[in-house]
């Protein structure tokens, strides 16, 4: 067996797969494009389907899988997929950080590079290789369910984001034993469903598409992105997964990828069952194998399906070939052939969830915060300091009473976010993560507050309740139908409890937000309101007079109720991961200075939906007759302890050609007393364009450390060629004319500094 020219590590990769190509039987061919499911087990997937992949494996079934494998016919290792999109989601006590809008959040692509490098290190340990992160999708309409898990609105920063996670899970190159397989989704388009329901038909012309939705794709394309998963929905009619001018003309044609694509989740079954486009699995496979899917994802029936097509003639054996040999490739590229990089214990108790781990997850839990309003009264008690033990000091102050009230302030499981331990996706942590690697809000406050200080805490109101789905246990295509949700009535007894408790504090500090019932894929809210009891607790805690600090803990931007509209501060906590307790805790102490900036706007209604800050320009007027269009907090908002003040943009290079790069400088001025970490954004508007097009779109932003009192000048730069728009042709051009850089703290017109420049021919 060992002489066999696919088992000769000294051959290249070619010639190994046109070897092992050669001696597969259809039936092993096609069961190389299946990624199956093991939540039934493995036995029949490897011995009855031949599969290349397998996805949602418990640790056991992903040792079981693999000697299945290697005592298969021709040995062919698996490759192993898991949503590992914020941390390794399903392992037990592995690093879970923020979601990736809490990632966002921070706008530092080197810090999201490191979580991601973690996170391949945890990863491979633990005989998974192939990741399905990042989530380049744009976030537009806040009701649909799966906003948690994108870089937020703008399509510049979710291509700096997403660029730096693919390279820190690909590491130096598959042959790195800790690199993992990247897989950029979901392409494309996906987040553009009507009214922000999942999944459904995407009304997007290709001219919008070329605009904002794929240039992000593109990047990490041709930064070498080894995998691209397609996504479920259809546009003009056309499902991704036979989208002939997405996956062929553009991305295989025009950005010359050589990547490996995987359907969503029965991507290939849905056009039979629910997009109705086919008539049965035979044809469905076939037209998915003619588009130039190499991965079909938990379709079982792909197996007889295309098997039949050869035999009637609709697809050809060669056509399999091609996909097979992509997958093939990757396996042989990631040297699986010569070690499996199997689950390796020793390996797992040296690197997963070690301290250094749990310190970046603080870090980027400490970015990830975002101030949204404060009337003074944050940083409690003027702002602590920390001691040696990282818990606050306030040896000269009187010690104070901390209310902690409602239902985020101590639920582990929110804390972390969708895809991760009891999220629903993996049947074999039911409890979730270790409780003790979690430190909610409550906890945090209980480390760090000075000692003689008190910290109450009452949960105040509930969210949600819930039941079976009356519709029946499982969805049609086989996955589990979560409960139904049903909003909590307000209890007054809770109520009265977290009023007690704030009238007898000096502060109170309610967690509020959303729970993964109301979460994620098949999840969208019509409403954006906070739900069940929440509300009703708002206005009673505001009602005491006390000085009132709302942290929103939620998968995404929420509606608060007009009673805290006016709170002494308001923070956003994109579900902050495992140390997320400990940094809202910190921030409210004032032993760190706030930093984050928004990734994505908040509405005041879910009416006003879309609220993203690069709309196109034209319409009549700019408010409903009865409400402003304003967002309730816009792109890239966000305040510090300190103010910092913007003056005397000067564009250095006023008038330049396509090929230039245009200059800037600006002068920022710490006007108060703490420390700053401002993020610099630059903005650019094309005063006339060809086509109608957005007011304006971030180019370039740059995060500048402040002393008080400091003043600095601040140097930018952008490319002209990113300049562009897209024209009626749909061709990506950078017209000659009149722009505005537009600089300052958010996309807000009130916050920016504007300076001119020309291109010229
Ligand atoms: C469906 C989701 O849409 C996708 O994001 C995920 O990677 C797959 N299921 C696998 O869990």
């Amino acid at each position: 067996m060992s002489s066999l020219p696919y088992l000769d590590p000294t051959l290249p990769t070619a010639r190994r797969v046109a070897d092992l190509i050669g001696r597969m039987t259809l039936p092993e061919k096609v069961g190389q494009m299946l990624q199956l499911t093991a939540r039934d087990g493995v036995r029949h997937l490897v011995e009855e389907f031949h599969v290349g992949s397998i996805l949602h494996a418990s640790p056991e079934r992903v040792r079981e899988a693999a000697e299945l494998a290697r005592h298969s016919r021709l040995g062919i290792p698996l490759l192993v997929a898991e949503d590992c999109i914020h941390g390794h989601s399903f392992w037990e006590g592995a690093t879970i950080f923020p979601t990736q809008l809490g990632m966002a959040a921070a706008w530092d692509a080197e810090l999201v590079e490191r979580v991601a490098r973690v996170t391949a290190v945890e990863v491979a340990a633990t005989g998974v290789h192939w990741t399905f992160s990042p989530v380049l999708c744009i976030a537009r309409d806040l009701r649909w369910g799966r906003v948690s898990e994108t870089f937020g609105e703008d399509p510049f920063l979710i291509g700096e984001f997403a660029s730096a996670m693919v390279r820190g899970y690909q590491g130096d190159g598959l042959a790195d034993p800790t690199a993992i397989l990247a897989c950029a989704k979901h392409f494309a388009g996906y987040s553009e469903t009507q009214g922000g329901r999942d999944a459904s038909e995407a009304d997007i012309s290709r001219r919008k598409l070329r605009s904002w939705f794929l240039p992000p794709f593109e990047r990490v394309a041709r930064e070498g992105c080894r995998t691209f998963m397609l996504g479920y929905q259809s546009m003009d009619g056309v499902p991704v997964t036979v989208n002939d001018w997405l996956l062929n003309e553009v991305l295989r044609g025009e950005w010359g990828y050589r990547g490996t694509l995987v359907t969503d989740w029965d991507n290939v079954g849905r056009m039979v069952w629910e997009q109705h486009i086919f008539p049965d699995f035979t044809a469905a496979s076939a037209a998915a194998v003619k588009a130039g899917n190499d991965m079909v994802m938990t379709t079982p029936d792909f197996f007889e399906g295309a098997q039949d097509a050869v035999a009637k003639g609709l697809l050809e054996e060669s056509e399999l070939d091609a996909a097979v040999t992509r997958i093939l490739t990757l396996k042989f590229e990631l040297g699986l052939f010569e070690n499996p990089r199997h689950p390796d214990p020793a390996r797992q108790a040296e690197v997963i969830g070690v301290a250094a781990h749990a310190e970046l997850n603080l870090e980027v839990a400490r970015r990830s915060l975002v101030l949204l309003r404060n009337d003074g009264t944050l940083p409690l008690a003027g702002g602590l300091t920390a001691g040696p033990d990282g818990r606050a000091a306030a040896p000269d102050a009187p010690a104070r009473t901390v209310a902690i009230v409602g239902p985020n302030a101590d639920d582990p499981h929110t804390q972390l976010g969708d895809w991760a331990g009891a999220s629903g996706q993996a049947e074999w942590l039911p409890d979730g993560h270790p409780r003790e690697m979690i430190t909610t809000v409550l906890d945090g406050f209980r480390e760090v507050v000075p000692a003689g200080w008190t910290v109450t805490h009452a949960r105040g109101a509930d969210i949600v309740v819930t039941g079976p789905d009356p519709e029946g246990e499982f969805f049609p295509d086989g996955q589990p139908r979560p409960d139904v949700a049903l909003p909590a009535a307000p209890d007054e007894a809770l109520i009265a409890a977290a009023v007690a408790d704030a009238s007898r504090a000096d502060y109170v500090v309610a967690v509020v937000g959303d729970r993964i019932e109301l979460v994620g894929e098949y999840r969208s809210t019509a409403t954006l309101e906070l739900v069940g009891g929440q509300a009703a607790l708002l206005d009673a805690l505001a009602a005491t007079g006390k000085p009132l600090i709302v942290v929103l803990l939620s998968s995404k931007p929420l509606v608060l109720p007009p009673s805290v509209s006016e709170a002494a501060a308001i923070v956003y906590a994109a579900n902050p991961g495992m140390r997320g307790g400990r940094a809202v805790a910190e921030l409210l102490l004032g032993l760190i200075e706030p930093s984050g900036r928004l990734p994505i706007s908040f509405a005041r209604h879910a009416g006003q939906q879309p609220t993203y800050y690069n709309q196109v320009r034209g319409q009549h007027g700019h408010r409903y007759a009865d409400l402003t269009q304003a967002p309730a907090f816009a792109f890239g908002q966000g305040l510090s302890y300190t103010t910092v003040e913007y003056s005397g943009l000067r564009v250095l290079t006023p008038t330049v050609g396509v090929g230039d790069t245009v200059r800037a400088q600006v002068e920022l001025r710490n006007t108060g007393a703490r420390p700053a970490l401002e993020t610099v954004q630059a903005y650019v508007s094309d005063t006339v364009t060809s086509v109608t097009w957005a007011e304006q779109e971030l180019k370039a932003y740059r995060q500048v450390s402040l002393a008080a009192g400091e003043s600095r000048l601040v140097e930018l730069e952008l490319p002209v060629s990113a300049c562009s728009i897209v024209d009626a042709r749909g061709a990506r051009v950078v017209e000659p004319g009149e722009f505005e850089l537009r600089v300052g703290p958010s996309s807000r017109a009130e916050d920016l500094q504007r300076a001119g420049f020309t291109v010229v021919v």
